[in-house]
């Protein structure tokens, strides 16, 4: 018998899981400050609601119906068909994402560790007894810029972050996952509460606020729209076959509208909570927020050494950034490893060793570009930025579009019935919206991300 997750709520935290990640805590703030704020924001809900949650429950859907992995769930519901490349391609994503997620991943660890042995105020205040007039964000820009492009360090923690994953996916889908999900995500939002409530409490923290919600429409432009679309798929994990794999976990009953609706709830709430906790803390240090990795590597370091009690706060906000990335690449790398164990037919424990050297070997790679290999671009992209930059513009909107366009055309009008109504169980009421979103709106909105994305308009 196939595993499924122990409980609705089990469910619901291993989905959250996958969805809220760095997403939310370091790409969502920035995106919204710099976006017009509020104004970003109404288009980022619109988005999540319009195309984030149709395509979330069509993910479900084909999941939970066909309880196969994502190539096979695609091959089940329609045998002998071409559908089946669009989940073999999605795996392939997963590979691609999780090799320069786990990089990043790493670092988190990598900064945890610095958090927990003082080294941002320690190594400030060396620096600034040889040059006294130093400036912590310079200090720890240099000291980020070290690491990241150094060889070994980071791949020995990104490495060590596999292993971890690895080791909580052996434990299965109830006792690795839904067990891991069901203590890290309480953990994650008590962490968050406290960070959001010690920012909000600091002098000068309404400039942060005003920073993320004052409305300027002044900034929104077809651009915007596009970009709100961009970061609601990423931090929804649609797209590329992950919430197919936690929907062929769900049991026959669980209710795949409701799931939706509360894992999209929660993950816009982490997302504005990340920002009420960063902004109000840069403004009240007079930081300037900036955008990309620096944000969480270089700014908020800073934001800590200037902060009473920093070392506490440091700590806590690396363990939460750490925690988030690794309940979301559990379910990148659970979306490998069933296919390697249900569509090539190994056994779970190998699934899980092949699929984490082969992640092992894109992370290297990813690594390294950075640093010793940056002169080796493609499409004048380092691999690292390369990665990034095909499976956001390219393949997770395509992949997006093809789950939409499967549900709303291909996948027999009954199943998608059973599956909203739980075979005539609920209303179902929004059966027809939602047909309609995934077959024309879903998938009309992500073909022009997917233009703007290639620089076509
Ligand atoms: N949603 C995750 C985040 O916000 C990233 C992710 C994308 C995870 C795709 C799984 C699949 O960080």
């Amino acid at each position: 018998m196939r595993s499924t997750f122990s409980t609705r709520l089990g469910a619901i935290a291993a989905a959250a899981g996958s969805a809220i990640g760095l997403g939310n805590i370091w790409r969502f703030p920035y995106m919204t400050g710099e976006n017009g704020g509020a104004a970003f924001l109404l288009i980022y809900l619109g988005a999540v609601l319009c195309l984030g949650i149709p395509l979330m429950i069509a993910e479900f859907m084909i999941g939970r119906t066909a309880h196969a992995d994502v190539a096979g769930s695609f091959r089940k519901l329609l045998p002998g068909s071409r559908w089946y490349w669009v989940g073999a391609v999605s795996v392939f994503v997963a590979i691609v994402i999780l090799g320069f997620y786990s990089v990043i991943s790493g670092w988190t660890l990598e900064y945890t560790w610095r958090a927990l042995t003082n080294d941002f105020q320690t190594s400030v205040a060396s620096a600034q007894l040889v040059t006294p007039d130093a400036q912590a964000s310079q200090v720890l820009t240099m000291d980020f810029n070290a690491f990241a492009t150094s060889q070994l360090p980071p791949i020995l923690w990104a490495s060590l972050f596999i292993a971890i994953n690895a080791f909580i996916l052996l434990g299965g889908v109830q006792k690795g996952i839904e067990r891991a999900s069901n203590i890290l995500m309480p953990i994650l939002l008590l962490l968050l509460a406290m960070l959001c409530v010690n920012s909000l409490t600091l002098p000068g923290a309404a400039g942060g606020l005003r920073f993320l919600f004052e409305p300027d429409f002044s900034k929104v432009t077809g651009q915007t729209v596009l970009a709100a679309c961009g970061q609601a798929f990423f931090s929804m994990s649609v797209g590329m076959g992950c919430l197919i794999i936690y929907g062929s976990y769900m049991d026959d009953n669980t209710k795949i509208g409701k799931t939706a609706l509360s894992v999209a709830g929660l993950d816009t709430m982490i997302a504005i909570l990340a920002g009420i906790t960063i902004f109000p803390a840069c403004y009240s240090y007079n930081i300037t927020p900036n955008a990309g990795p620096s944000l969480i590597f270089i700014t908020l370091p800073s934001v800590f050494v200037a902060m009473p009690g920093g070392y506490f706060w440091a700590l806590l906000f690396f363990i939460l950034v750490a925690l988030a990335a690794l309940t979301s690449t559990m379910s990148l790398l659970e979306a490998e490893v069933t296919f390697f164990d249900e569509t090539i037919g190994m056994t779970r424990r190998r699934a899980i060793m092949v699929s984490a050297l082969i992640t092992w070997v894109f992370c290297v790679v990813s690594s390294l570009s950075l640093g010793v290999w940056n002169d080796y671009k493609i499409a004048g992209l380092n691999f690292f930025y390369f990665c990034d930059f095909i499976t956001s513009n390219i393949f997770m909107p395509l992949g997006a579009a093809a789950i939409s366009l499967f549900v709303g055309w291909k996948l027999d009008r009954q199943i998608v019935r059973d599956a909203i109504t739980n075979r005539k169980e609920d209303s179902g009421w929004y059966l027809m919206p939602l047909i309609w979103a995934l077959r024309v709106f879903c998938p009309a909105v992500i073909f022009l991300v997917f233009l703007k994305g290639l620089g076509l308009i």
